[in-house]
């Protein structure tokens, strides 16, 4: 048996990405069984000890702290990996930094692009590597998009367009603030459906697509005062329920981004399709596993959207798995992000995206909230 390097995680907040990152972590060795590194579950983070205790004992971390900054300050931990809310990245990013950890942070990478700034500062200047969960990159169907996008099959790229809509917060008496609502308080999330939603679609076309110069946006809040969990009084709400855009990407293409809590029938309908002079492409959330193309060249007698079932060895990632034709899930674009960093440890380049890189995303978020405000165009240099 080869002896592997422990990366000793020490994980802060366990609700939902907790989870996810931890069967991550879990599962990476049984499926990536050639890495150099393997995590180690050291340590988890809860506010409430018997709520760490209980997910230590579900998920197998050796032990729990009930500070982050506790947990910060161990000489047992290689890696943090932040899960909480976004107002909590920022200050433990840096305190992370300066102790010389590696950083894994959710998204996004923080409430303001002000925060954002600090952050990255901080890693450069602690030069230790880090990440940015923007997972969706890493599903099979999405890598292989963007494969396909650099081979130039698609020519030049007239449009992006995409969409990320749900339901949840039509109800007026739902509350803001507070545990489980915290994405509802603007204090806490920075912004809504912006900075939960639209900044995965904004990382996802940065990455497909390149940089977008300019946007011209608008946002809504439809239910103006919700009870704050936290208070006990009715407040004003101060997210954005809706949020849509209109941008240019360098590449001279047009882009169209829209998102909200408002689409009555939608859970989580994550979908982009992009238009070239040769090709389009097209993807769902709902159907992960799948990417449609079309293809102009095509005989004129078989044109059509081909519907491509990602399941394939030689498809990204997709050798790591069963055999072909079975699809994987969510849960796995996880499981890859946690093998590509331990790999990027291994051959010291980084892992896409990083602090830096999620620093663009926050550029064109705040140049989003800066175009709604005033009614006009804005260019994410700007911001
Ligand atoms: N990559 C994705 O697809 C994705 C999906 C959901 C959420 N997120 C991001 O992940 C982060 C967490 O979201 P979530 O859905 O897991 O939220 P959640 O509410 O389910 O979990 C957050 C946890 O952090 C804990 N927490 C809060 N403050 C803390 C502190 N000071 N110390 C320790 N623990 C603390 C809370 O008690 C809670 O258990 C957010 O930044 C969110 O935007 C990303």
């Amino acid at each position: 048996m080869t002896t592997k390097k422990a990366l000793r995680i020490g994980l802060i907040g366990c609700g939902f990405m907790g989870r996810t990152h931890s069967n991550g972590y879990l599962r990476v060795k049984n499926f990536f069984p050639e890495l150099a590194y393997q995590p180690v579950l050291k340590a988890v983070c809860s506010r409430t000890e018997s709520k760490a205790r209980a997910f230590a004992e579900q998920w197998g971390y050796e032990s729990v702290e009930t500070d982050w900054k506790a947990l910060i300050a161990r000489d047992d931990i290689d890696a943090v990996d932040i899960c909480t809310p976004n107002d909590k990245h920022a200050e433990i990013a840096i305190a992370a930094a300066a102790a010389g950890k590696m950083i894994l942070c959710e998204k996004p990478l923080a409430r303001t692009l002000r925060e954002s700034a600090d952050m990255v500062a901080a890693i450069e200047k602690a030069k230790v590597p880090n990440t940015v969960w923007y997972n969706y990159r890493r599903l099979p169907a999405v890598t292989l998009a963007k494969q396909i996008i650099d081979s130039g099959k698609l020519g030049r790229i007239f449009h992006y367009r995409a969409n990320f809509l749900q339901d949840w917060t039509i109800n007026a008496s739902l509350p803001q603030g507070g545990e489980g609502l915290w994405r509802m308080d603007a204090e806490v999330a920075g912004s809504g459906v912006l900075g939960d939603l639209l900044s995965h679609c904004i990382d996802t076309a940065l990455w497909l697509n390149g940089s977008i110069t300019t946007v011209s946006a608008m946002t809504e809040t439809f239910v103006k005062e919700r009870m704050h969990q936290l208070t006990g009084k009715v407040e004003k709400v101060n997210i954005d329920d809706a949020c849509s855009f209109m941008c240019r990407f360098s590449n001279g293409s047009l882009g169209l981004f829209e998102s909200t809590r408002y689409a009555r029938g939608h859970k989580a309908l994550y979908t982009f399709e992009i238009n070239g002079e040769h090709a389009s492409i097209r993807w769902d959330l709902h159907d992960l596993n799948r990417l449609e193309f079309f293809d102009n060249a095509d005989a004129s007698t078989l044109k059509g959207w081909r519907s491509i079932h990602v399941t394939d060895g030689d498809q990204p990632y997709m050798n790591k798995w069963w055999v072909p034709g079975l699809g994987i899930g969510y849960e796995h674009s996880f499981v890859h992000q946690v093998a590509d960093f331990l790999k990027s440890l291994e051959d010291g380049s980084s892992c896409s995206p990083t602090f830096r890189e999620a620093f663009e995303t926050q550029k064109v978020c705040q140049a989003v909230l800066d175009s709604a405000d005033t009614g006009t165009w804005k260019d994410t240099h700007a911001a």
